[in-house]
């Protein structure tokens, strides 16, 4: 079997990594060795970055350095798990992947979307995922999920606001396939929608 990348994307609190674990245990039901991943994270260098990252506010930390961050972590994370793991034929299932960055940092951030859009291609070139799912659920609904607190990024009501507009819109890097899964129902209908999404590639 050849290698399958794929990345669940959305805003928080939309369920995308309810979905993401869900999307594990299908593929390791069709006989597949699957790798799940997480960003930012996954590595050593990575999990140290989403610890800076994360941090509610203690560490400024300028647009353009944030998002270098991000991509740090998964120039790493592609060199350390993913690339190693298509190569041997695996499946490989990111919790987010470079949509995050375009739409956080671009569009829903200062950077605009052309910005971030431009180094994530530069930086990433085709260490890029096959599928790219958003799963769409109300800003409301997100709201209620999410409650108090959170991180860095999830304390701003209004950047989960901008976030969601962003991955309604964002048609990533030239050459990306998205597709757009709606999230409202149980996590099981939702699972069958990304799956049926997925197969569409696997074929
Ligand atoms: P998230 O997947 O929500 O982690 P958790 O579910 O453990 O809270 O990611 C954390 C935050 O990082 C999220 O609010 C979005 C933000 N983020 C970016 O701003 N840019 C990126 O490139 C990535 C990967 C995440």
């Amino acid at each position: 079997m050849s290698g399958l990348f794929i990345a669940i994307e959305g805003i928080d609190g939309a369920g995308k990594s309810t979905q993401a674990e869900l999307l594990r245990a299908r593929l390791e039901g069709t006989g597949r060795t699957v790798l799940s991943v997480r960003e930012p994270g996954g590595t050593a260098l990575g999990e140290s970055v989403r610890e800076v990252l994360l941090s509610r506010g203690e560490i400024p930390i300028g647009a353009e350095a944030q998002m270098l961050l991000f991509l740090a972590s998964r120039l790493q994370l592609w060199e350390e798990r993913i690339e190693p793991a298509l190569h041997r034929g695996e499946a490989v299932v990111s919790d987010r992947y470079h949509l995050s960055t375009i739409v956080y940092q671009g569009i829903a951030g200062t950077l605009g979307e052309p910005r971030a859009t431009a180094v994530c291609r530069e930086v990433l070139g085709r260490r890029r995922p096959d599928l790219n799912v958003i799963i769409e659920l109300a800003l409301e609904h997100c709201r209620e999920r999410l409650g108090e607190g959170g991180d860095r990024f999830e304390s701003d009501s209004d950047l989960l606001a901008r976030a969601s507009v962003g991955f309604s819109k964002t048609r990533g890097i030239p050459g990306d396939r998205i597709v757009r899964v709606s999230g409202e129902g149980t996590a099981k209908v939702v699972a069958e929608r990304v799956f049926e999404e997925v197969c569409r590639v696997i074929r």
